[in-house]
Order: structure tokens, then sequence, then C-alpha cells
């Protein structure tokens, strides 16, 4: 039986597999090499980077919570700087993606962080985190405000010429727009979703859980909310999505896949299994074998969505 082809072209980035580590999940790649073999991944994103490091927000910061989990991380990070001189090195020669997440309190920051990874060898592509709910400035601020948003990414667009994602918030009313707005800015690729806010409640102690009283959920509690956002930008915008949220199997990545991802990425599913993207990569593989199927690009947006009456 001959070989499926997984290999993908997400706008301009060029993957030999649609399976990614999402960013905040997988520390700077090389953290996990004891686990999996960074080679095999299509590709994988860094934890958010700021012009400069970052402690986080104080503790506590994550609770599980029914299929998923709420963090509020507040992009604790070493830094571009940090990154560049201490990580990329030893990432550079492998045979993998490297994909910058970038994060800043201004578009200034975000300026500066895209400027600095657009001038070393080893970054493939830039996804820029204007959705993260957990901090007080930057982050959510450009990704809930159409005009904000285009702004954001017209700046990052002049800084860069690596792929240009953006990652879109679900905590919006209406993805759509967010969407074409970052299109029409000159977005390469639209990575959705980031987390959904939410909070727990310690009901012994009447508090908050989570010491910055809410924050980010993801897991698989999150998949039907984000397949459906999927779905919704990829009828809305002509560029690649890669799509993301609560992906733990290979039938849940084809979900995406289906509904208009080009490629994936596996977030929280790392924390329970830190091999997570190869299983779903292997899982693959497998469907595409036993369907006959040449090449996982044959499925991308091929969901027949025609309502039955
Ligand atoms: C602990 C944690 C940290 C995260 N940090 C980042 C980050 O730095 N930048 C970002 O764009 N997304 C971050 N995310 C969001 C994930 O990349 C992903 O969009 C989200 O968790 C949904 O996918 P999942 O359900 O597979 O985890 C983080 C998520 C978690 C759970």
């Amino acid at each position: 039986m001959v070989k499926p082809d997984l290999s993908v072209s997400v706008g301009p980035l060029e993957l030999s597999n649609p399976v990614m580590a999402a960013s905040g999940t997988f520390g700077y790649g090389l953290e996990f090499e004891p686990y999996l073999d960074l080679e095999q991944l299509g590709g994988f994103v860094t934890k958010g980077l700021s012009p400069r490091p970052r402690v986080g927000n104080p503790p506590v910061r994550i609770v599980e919570t029914p299929s998923g989990m709420l963090n509020t991380i507040g992009l604790q990070n070493v830094g571009v700087d940090a990154f560049i001189e201490e990580k990329l090195p030893a990432l550079r020669g492998k045979k993998t993606r490297v994909v910058a997440n970038v994060f800043g309190e201004t578009e200034t920051e975000y300026v500066e962080v895209c400027t600095k990874l657009d001038a070393v060898e080893g970054v493939a592509g830039i996804e820029l985190n204007v959705s993260c709910p957990n901090v007080e400035k930057g982050g959510i601020i450009f990704g809930s405000d159409p005009s904000a948003l285009a702004r954001i990414t017209q700046v990052c667009r002049k800084a860069t010429k690596l792929p240009l994602a953006v990652k879109l918030s679900p905590n919006v009313t209406d993805i759509k727009v967010m969407a074409r707005a970052a299109e029409e800015a000159g977005a390469d690729i639209l990575s959705l979703i980031n987390t959904f806010v939410g909070m727990a409640v310690d009901v012994d102690r009447r508090r908050p859980v989570l010491a910055k009283v809410s924050g980010g959920l993801s897991g698989p509690a999150i998949r039907p909310l984000a397949v459906w956002l999927t779905w919704q930008t990829a009828q809305a915008v002509k560029i690649p999505i890669i799509g993301m949220g609560g992906i733990v199997t290979a039938r849940d990545a084809l979900e995406f896949i289906l509904a208009g991802a080009s490629a994936v990425q596996v977030g929280t599913s790392n924390f329970v299994h830190p091999d997570a993207p190869i299983r779903v990569l292997d899982g693959l593989r497998d469907y595409l074998t036993r369907n006959g199927i040449a090449s996982i690009r044959e499925l991308v947006g091929t969901l027949d969505a025609t309502v039955r009456t």
C-alpha cells in the first residue's frame, strides 16, 4: 500500500504534516525531547514571547475542570532575547518548524519582538497572540476589537516577512468579523482558538480558585465550540486556518480538518500525554491508509454541512 502524503501548505508555511503543538503547552520544544522526536512534528509553537522576561501571575494559576482546565499563567516567559540566545541555537538544526508566539503590552512591543525574530535564522513563522485572556494589558484588548486587531496585524506585517498567523479569541460576539479584519490587514494564516474565559469557585473558602479570579478554559470541554468557530471562520475568509481546542485523538483533529482547518495544534492534551501530537499524527496516517486517501489535503474543508430537512 502507498504511504499517504501528510504534507500541507498553510499559506506560506510548509509543514511535513498537519500536526503541531500549541503555544504555552509545549515550552520551547526542547523540554519535550525526552518524550518525542521533535522532527516528527509538523511543527510547534513556542510559549508567548515578550520583549522582556515575565514571571507571570501568582498561584493558584491552574485548576482542573470537567474535561478541561482553567489557567491564568499570565504569559510567563524568558523574553525574546533569551529565546534567541539560549533556545533557538539548539532548535535551529532540527527538521521541524518552529513558530514563535508573540505577545506585547503595546503595539511597539509586538513590533519589537517581531523585528527581532525576523532578523534571526530558525524561525519558520510568527503567531500573534492577540487573544490571551490572562493579562491586564495587551492580549485580548487587541483581539476583541476589529480595528485594534487590524492595526496590530498591519504593524506586525510591516515588521516581518515571515509567515504571519493571527491567533483569534473565542471571547467575541462574532469571530467572522475578527477573522476578516485580520485577513484584510495582511495575515497569512488564522490560528484559532485561544482559551475561553471562565472561573471556578472554592465553595468552602467562598473564594475564586484562581488567584486572578478568572482564567482561560481549554481541553476537550471546549472542542465542540472550537470546531463550530473553525467552521464559521472557514466560511468567512480565504486564508488558511490552523484549528485547535481540545484535540486529543486523530478523530478530533479530523473534525477540525473537515471543518476547514489546513493544520491543527494539540495543546492541553500534552499535559496528559507529552507525546500527544505524535499519537494524533499516527492516527491520521492510519485513517488515510484505511480509507485509501492519498493525501490529507484532500480532506480539508470537505465537510458536507447541508442542512437535512
Ligand atoms: C497553560 C496554558 C498556557 C497557554 N499559553 C499560551 C500562550 O502563551 N500563547 C497563546 O497564544 N496561547 C496560549 N495558550 C492557549 C493554547 O495555545 C490553545 O490555544 C488553547 O489551550 C486551546 O487548545 P487546547 O484545548 O488543545 O489546549 C495556553 C494554554 C494553556 C492551557
